[in-house]
């Protein structure tokens, strides 16, 4: 039956933190084996700022791939203060750096070296304008005094509205974006071409209410924080509309379940396990099944100017159980989103 299968071309993931090490090692094979590409992120620790560090960082990956499994991790640098804007923009047109990612310092995990202020680096910015190297950014303000739901909005206000006019050639990704402020906002500069955004899995599954259900659940904590119920159906609508600037980036971001269940828990989703299936039941759930390829496997090509995957996936109409705790090392496992959970898609693999 038509309906019950999906074959679609291969999805990229536009937004990844694939870690290092043992948790490198135990987190790839899932991404490896759903999406061709993934734009992998540098907030390692020390993080990815050199281009040197982008090879060794990308080899790591690629030795850490399954055996015959197709898959092109695409690097980003971490851009600080300090950045120094002919080594970018050398990593750039040698094809190591696909792109360079802006962490407001402080802003989230392992940011602490980011940016304290976007005008510090606008040479690096002017440069990035001129040879279209793509800028991608965790918008959200640092500013204390700022409510964490507000985060986002704000930063929209205050720092990428201005950038945007600061600098009129450079492209722009927004980053899991988890308001309806930001869709708007993509929305309003969509005829420009130069401005995208990802969405993750979970930001269309989840609103605030669900962190608190029962008990504080520090698996579903992740930055930006997921807002209210009315953000969540606007994710969802910009998602499944089919239009350019919205693309598929999991976000997903392991940490140990130490890490995540303590006084202080680590911000981070890890929704590699089943992340086409997560998507599929969101869009599933929106009547818009037929918008999936759109969103998951040609709109973030398209932005970045790469052909679309030539392989095709299969989903299919049929239960699947969220794999339970992933064991990383000796004592450190990560949880899945939903894990032991039964979702309603499966993913059969490339055909
Ligand atoms: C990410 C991480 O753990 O590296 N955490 C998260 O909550 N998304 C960092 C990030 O993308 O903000
Ligand atoms: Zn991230």
């Amino acid at each position: 039956m038509p309906n019950d299968r999906l074959v679609i071309r291969r999805p990229d993931d536009w937004h990844v933190h694939l870690r290092d090490g043992a948790m490198l090692k135990a987190v790839l094979p899932f991404t490896a084996r759903q999406f061709g590409r993934a734009i992998v992120m540098p907030n390692l620790k020390p993080p990815v700022t050199h281009a040197a560090d982008a090879v060794a960082y990308r080899d790591r990956i690629l030795a850490a791939l399954p055996d015959g499994v197709a898959f092109t991790p695409l690097m980003t640098a971490y851009l600080t203060d300090g950045t120094d804007a002919d080594d970018l923009a050398r990593g750039f047109e040698d094809g190591v750096f696909a792109a360079a990612k802006l962490y407001p310092a402080n802003a989230t995990t392992n940011s602490a070296h980011g940016v304290t202020d976007v005008a510090r680096i606008a040479p690096v910015l002017e440069r990035m304008a001129e040879i279209g190297m793509p800028l991608l950014i965790h918008g959200e303000v640092t500013d204390p005094s700022v409510d964490i739901f507000d985060r986002e909005a704000v930063f929209i206000d205050r720092i990428l509205a201005p950038l945007l006019d600061r600098h009129p050639s450079l492209r722009v990704v927004l980053e899991h974006v988890t308001t309806s402020d930001a869709v708007q906002f993509v929305r309003a500069h969509a005829g420009s071409g130069r401005i995208g955004a990802t969405i993750t899995a979970h930001h269309l599954l989840i609103n605030r209410s669900h962190i608190f259900q029962g008990g504080i659940r520090p698996h579903l904590y992740c930055l930006p924080i997921a807002k209210r119920e009315t953000h969540r159906v606007a994710l969802v609508e910009a998602a499944t509309s089919g239009e350019g600037p919205f693309f598929l980036g999991t976000d997903t971001a392991p940490h140990t379940v130490t890490a995540k269940e303590a006084a202080c828990g680590c911000a981070g989703c890890f929704t590699a396990a089943n992340a086409l299936e997560l998507y599929a039941e969101a869009f599933d759930e929106a009547g818009a099944l037929d918008r999936l390829e759109a969103f998951a496997s040609l709109n973030g090509p398209r932005f970045y100017g790469m052909p679309a995957n030539e392989e095709r996936v299969a989903l299919e109409r049929r239960p699947s159980v969220t794999p339970d705790v992933l064991l990383v090392s000796e004592g450190d496992a990560v949880l899945p989103f939903r894990s032991g959970e039964t979702l309603r898609w499966s993913f059969a693999g490339v055909v």
